[in-house]
């Protein structure tokens, strides 16, 4: 995504059309894009923008913009990407928090430093990578996050978040919980084993690997690549935030119930004894694929995934997603979770 448009001054009436992978055209009063932690600290102190209403802003790629923004829209433009330091057992890199989540992977990589290879072609940036602990193809960002450096925003006070400190869960943190608005994320730092193993068992991606001469941390890459690229819409041809709901997680009495009356569910058994069930699944079985409201669609290869195919208001899309939550719950009496956030 560009943000070459944005310039590290505050301006008036700004279009956050390339802000958000959804596409849509929402205005913010002010916008502003944030290119260093001096910057980021230094918001807490002026005095045109600091009793705003604000709003963070990443790459875009997992929020829906549902109306104008009365306030100012800081967008993270922090680059920097570098190896810091190494233990017996890993590397630590460290990269700012705007830089491109995939061309960072793909920098460990030319390093020599694998270890995310999995987390390959999300879109977003590197600093929204912990908000929402990405995860793809058998890998969580949390299992290489060593910690990230923040700037709460009404103070401008810096703040250093370990593993704990984040609370990462399955598609959640602190800061989407009790630290949401608060924070501006500025860099991140990850743990990269230098025993390094494949993470390979992903049906999908095994199956890529079928052709590869040896199964390294490129081959594994490639695989996720090519994976991704035929099952998930590319934002820039067809707006989308990923997957539009989390897979849900059931007690193993409810899934018990839900198998006898629907054999073929698709399920993930949990440590803890429930069971998580594949959301996508369950919406294209209500026939979901490929229908949509206006604008706003369900994918038509990936019925987690809700799409704009031009012309879509953040409003439709929520709409759209009701519609699907009301069937999924009158069906399957389970209810869906929306995982990304909504201004
Ligand atoms: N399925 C269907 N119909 C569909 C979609 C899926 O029957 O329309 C079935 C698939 O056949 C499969 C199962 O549901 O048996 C799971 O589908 P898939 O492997 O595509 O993964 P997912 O559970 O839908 C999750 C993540 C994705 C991540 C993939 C791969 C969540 C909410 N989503 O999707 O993450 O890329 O696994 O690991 O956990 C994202 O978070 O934005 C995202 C794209």
């Amino acid at each position: 995504m560009s943000h070459a448009s944005l310039a590290p001054e505050l301006v008036a009436d700004y279009s956050l059309r390339t802000h958000n992978t959804f596409g849509f055209d929402v205005r913010a009063r002010h916008a502003m894009k944030i290119d260093s932690v001096e910057a980021a600290v230094a918001i807490a102190a002026d005095r045109r923008i600091a009793n705003m209403a604000q709003l963070v802003l990443g790459g875009g790629s997992n929020i829906v913009l549902t109306r104008d923004f009365d306030g100012v829209a800081l967008v993270v433009g922090i680059a920097g990407k570098r190896v810091i330091g190494e233990d017996d057992d890993a590397w630590l890199v460290e990269a700012g928090a705007g830089e491109n989540w995939h061309d960072f992977v793909a920098w460990t990589l030319a390093q020599g430093m694998p270890g995310l290879e999995n987390l390959a072609l999300i879109p977003g940036t590197v600093g929204a990578a912990p908000i929402q602990n990405i995860g793809a193809y058998g890998l969580e960002m949390g299992e290489r996050f060593e910690r990230l450096g923040a700037v709460e925003l009404a103070t401008g006070e810096r703040v250093e978040f370990d593993r704990a400190a984040c609370a990462l869960g399955y598609r959640d943190s602190f800061f989407k919980r009790a630290g949401r608005g608060r924070f501006m994320i500025t860099s991140v730092v990850f743990r990269l084993p230098k025993a390094w193993t494949p993470r390979a068992e992903y049906a999908d991606v095994a199956r890529a690997l079928e052709g590869a001469a040896k199964c390294d941390a490129q081959a594994i890459f490639d695989a996720v690549v090519a994976v991704r690229r035929a099952k998930l819409p590319d934002w820039t041809v067809l707006g989308n935030a990923g997957s539009f709901f989390k897979n849900p997680v059931v007690s193993a009495q409810a899934f018990d119930a839900l198998r006898a009356r629907e054999p073929g569910v698709v399920s993930y058994p949990q440590a803890d004894g429930r069971v998580k069930l594949a959301a996508g699944w369950l919406i294209d079985r209500c026939g979901w694929k490929g229908r949509g409201i206006g604008g706003a669609a369900v994918h038509d290869r990936q019925a987690l995934v809700l799409v704009n195919r031009g012309g879509a208001t953040g409003a439709q899309v929520l709409e759209l997603a009701g519609a699907i939550r009301r069937d999924v719950l009158a069906r399957f009496d389970v209810e869906l979770e929306m995982e990304p956030v909504c201004l």
